[in-house]
Parts: structure tokens; C-alpha cells; sequence
């Protein structure tokens, strides 16, 4: 299989305006939990996405990290319009398109695409490579000129597969190679929003920097905007120019890749980025914070801040106010940070380590007792 890939086949690039594609505005996600013996009832909710504001600029890559259940993928959901918000509003093109209908989103459903995050999973082992890349244009009437086959074929070349393999199954080829097989599904359509959903997770890691490669030229020669959602800081760092951090259902920081990486301001990017130790691996003399502990669950998340019930830092006003998202004294434009008694700007090395959960803190501490 060839690594290179010829995105010169491609219509004309869009280059980033600059403009904003997708806006998002206090989205909420909540599913609700039903209980009862005979009659079922709504007894709570999973509150998955609560209250999530941010945008994509056209051509331009957001990425988004957090732990897992913090509720990424519900929100590339949501974006997509794959599942109905329980409240916000999401903005595509300027267009309203949070209750949109099916045939009101039809216009717009070829223009944002997914790719998911299990290579295996998301492809019909029965369908032939050709008929899984060619779905979204039978499905959507498009006929390209030379044919949906040659389209194909086309597709195939751009993302590094050989175009004579059209009639083979989804079971011939590597998790990598079908990797890109659902990247070439996802560029049928010539979208101009991506929504991948932990692209590279279930991939060996020899293979997850080919498939990033992938993308990254994808993103860059078509002019393709991303929301990439990953685990951790590491995958995203050179793939996208902004980063959001959830947690627990918020986006807790939000900013430029330098002033994420460079001068994060909240616990928990401090946490993340000092348990990733890709984050940097040229820098030696950083932080430690070994992030460790469970989630609060997101049924019945602590008050205030959400972050609290880990935070190194916390307060009283913690427990009693939820911190706003917003931009901090000498942060950079864009950059936001929700936090009442923020991080310094600076990911230097630390006395001690900082041990976030506290089982784990008293069995080392036993370890270092005895003799
Ligand atoms: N259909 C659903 N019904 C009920 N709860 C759901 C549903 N989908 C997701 N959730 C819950 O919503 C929360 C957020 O889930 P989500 O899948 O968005 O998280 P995630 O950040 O993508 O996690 P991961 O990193 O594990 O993929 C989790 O607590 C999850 O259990
Ligand atoms: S608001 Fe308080 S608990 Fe939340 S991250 Fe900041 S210091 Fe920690
Ligand atoms: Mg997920």
C-alpha cells in the first residue's frame, strides 16, 4: 500500500475564510433515566452535555479532549445532528439547525460528515469497498461526472489505497487501511466539516500517526474544518489550531494550541497535560500531576465547580459557584478558562507531585512506611 497520498484529484480547496461554520450555544444533552416497577417513570437524567459553547471557523481544526463519559461524543453528535439537543442551539453556515427536520437538514447532511472511532464496526463486513465509499452518493442522488466508480477509484488514491482493490470486502484490509477506507466514505460527499470521533484510538500506534498524517493533509489541502475528538492532549497537538477541554459535561478551557499547551490556566488541562507524556516529549522539566480517581458520575454532578471533587485547589466558593468561561488577565484572545483560582500559566516542574486520588495516595504512602 502506497503512504502517499494525491489530494490533487480533488475539486479546488476551499481555503479558510476564517469565518465561522459551526456555532454552538449552550447545548445540552440529557437522557433521561427511567424507573418504576409497573409504570416507567423518568427518575433523573444523564446529563452527558450541559450547557457547551464554542465554534469552528470553515477550514480550521478544533480538537476536543477529556477524559471518557465526559460527554465528547454526544457532543459530535449533537453537531452532527445524529441525535436531537435537549437544549442550546447549534448554528451551521449561520442557518438554525438545532431542531431541523430530516428534510430540512437534507441540504446540509453531505456537507458534515463522521468518521468513527472503530474501523471494524462502521464498515458493512457485506459491502465491498467500493459500495461502502459510494453509499453516501447513492443515498444523497449524486452523480459525479465520470461516474460514481471512477469518484471512487479517486477516493481511494487520495487516502493511500490502491484504487484497483474497489471490489474487495472490509475483512482483506489492515485496521489502518480501513481506517482510511472510512475517511474516503467521509470525503465522498466533499464535506466541509469532519466530525472524528477518536479517529486513531482503536489503532496500533505505529498506525495512528499514518492516519493522522491522512487527516491533517485533508484538513489542509481541501480546506476541511474538524471538530477531532481525542482522549488526550497528545494526538491533537500538532492536528488542531484550537483546543477545547471537557469535563464532566463543560468545556473547562478553550484556546489556541500555543496558550493551551504553553500557559494552560485550569486544574484539569494541568492535569491532562502532565499525564500525557507525548504532550511534549522534548520537555523534560514539567509539571507532575498524575491524574488519577473516577469521574463524578454525570447524573448527579457536584455543584460549583465540577471539577472540585479532584481539585487540588478547590475552596468553599468552589462548592457554592459555578466558575464562568471566560478569558483571564494576560491570557491571549480566545483563550478561556473556567476557575475561580486559576493555574500560573507555566507547565514547569513542581516540588512534589500532586496525587489526585486519594486511595491511590495513601497506598504509596504505605509503600514509602514500610521498610
Ligand atoms: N444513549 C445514551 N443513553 C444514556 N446515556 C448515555 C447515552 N449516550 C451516552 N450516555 C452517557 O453520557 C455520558 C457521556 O457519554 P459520551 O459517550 O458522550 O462520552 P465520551 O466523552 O465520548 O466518552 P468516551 O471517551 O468513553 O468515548 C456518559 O455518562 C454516557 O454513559
Ligand atoms: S473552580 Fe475551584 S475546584 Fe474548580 S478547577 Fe478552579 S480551583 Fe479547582
Ligand atoms: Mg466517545
Amino acid at each position: 500500500m502506497s503512504e502517499q497520498t494525491t489530494l490533487d484529484k480533488v475539486p479546488a480547496p476551499r481555503p479558510a475564510s476564517g469565518e465561522k461554520l459551526l456555532e454552538v450555544t449552550g447545548l445540552q444533552k440529557y437522557f433521561p433515566i427511567n424507573g418504576g416497577f409497573i409504570f416507567q417513570r423518568r427518575v433523573g437524567d444523564v446529563r452527558a452535555v450541559d450547557g457547551v459553547d464554542f465554534h469552528i471557523n470553515a477550514g480550521e481544526s478544533l480538537g476536543m479532549v477529556g477524559e471518557s463519559g465526559c460527554g465528547k461524543s454526544t457532543t459530535g453528535r449533537l453537531v452532527t445532528r445524529l441525535l436531537e439537543p435537549t437544549g442550546g442551539k447549534v448554528s451551521y453556515a449561520g442557518k438554525d439547525i438545532t431542531h431541523s427536520s430530516r428534510k430540512e437538514l437534507a441540504p446540509i447532511r453531505s456537507e458534515i460528515q463522521m468518521i468513527f472511532q472503530d474501523p471494524y464496526a462502521s464498515l458493512n463486513p457485506r459491502q465491498t469497498v467500493g459500495s461502502i465509499i459510494a453509499g453516501p452518493m447513492e443515498i444523497n442522488g449524486i452523480n459525479p461526472t465520470g461516474g460514481r466508480e471512477r469518484r471512487v477509484r479517486e477516493l481511494l488514491e487520495i487516502v493511500g489505497l490502491n484504487p484497483e482493490h474497489y471490489n474487495r470486502f472490509p475483512h482483506e484490509f489492515s485496521g489502518g487501511q480501513r481506517q482510511r477506507i472510512g475517511v474516503a466514505r467521509a470525503l465522498a460527499l466533499d464535506p466541509k466539516l469532519i466530525v472524528a470521533d477518536e479517529p486513531v484510538s482503536a489503532l496500533d500506534v505505529s498506525i495512528q500517526a499514518q492516519v493522522v498524517n491522512l487527516l491533517q493533509k485533508v484538513q489542509q489541502e481541501l480546506g476541511i474544518a474538524f471538530l477531532f475528538i481525542a482522549h488526550d492532549l497528545a494526538i491533537v497537538r500538532h492536528f488542531s489550531q484550537r483546543i477545547a477541554v471537557m469535563y464532566l459535561g463543560k468545556i473547562v478551557e478553550i484556546g489556541d494550541r500555543e496558550s493551551i499547551y504553553g500557559g494552560p490556566r485550569h486544574p484539569y488541562t494541568h492535569a491532562l497535560l502532565s499525564s500525557s507524556p507525548e504532550a511534549d516529549p522534548d520537555d523534560d522539566g514539567r509539571e507532575r500531576i498524575r491524574l488519577a480517581g473516577d469521574v463524578p458520575s454525570p447524573i448527579n454532578p457536584p455543584s460549583g465547580c465540577r471539577f472540585r471533587t479532584r481539585c487540588w485547589k478547590a475552596q468553599d466558593k468552589c462548592a457554592t459557584e459555578e466558575p464562568p468561561l471566560v478569558r483571564l488577565g494576560g491570557n491571549a484572545e480566545g483563550h478561556l478558562t473556567a476557575c475561580h483560582f486559576p493555574e500560573e500559566p507555566t507547565i514547569e516542574a513542581r516540588e512534589e507531585d500532586i496525587v489526585l486520588d486519594p486511595a491511590l495516595a495513601a497506598i504509596e504512602e504505605a509503600a514509602d512506611e514500610t521498610p
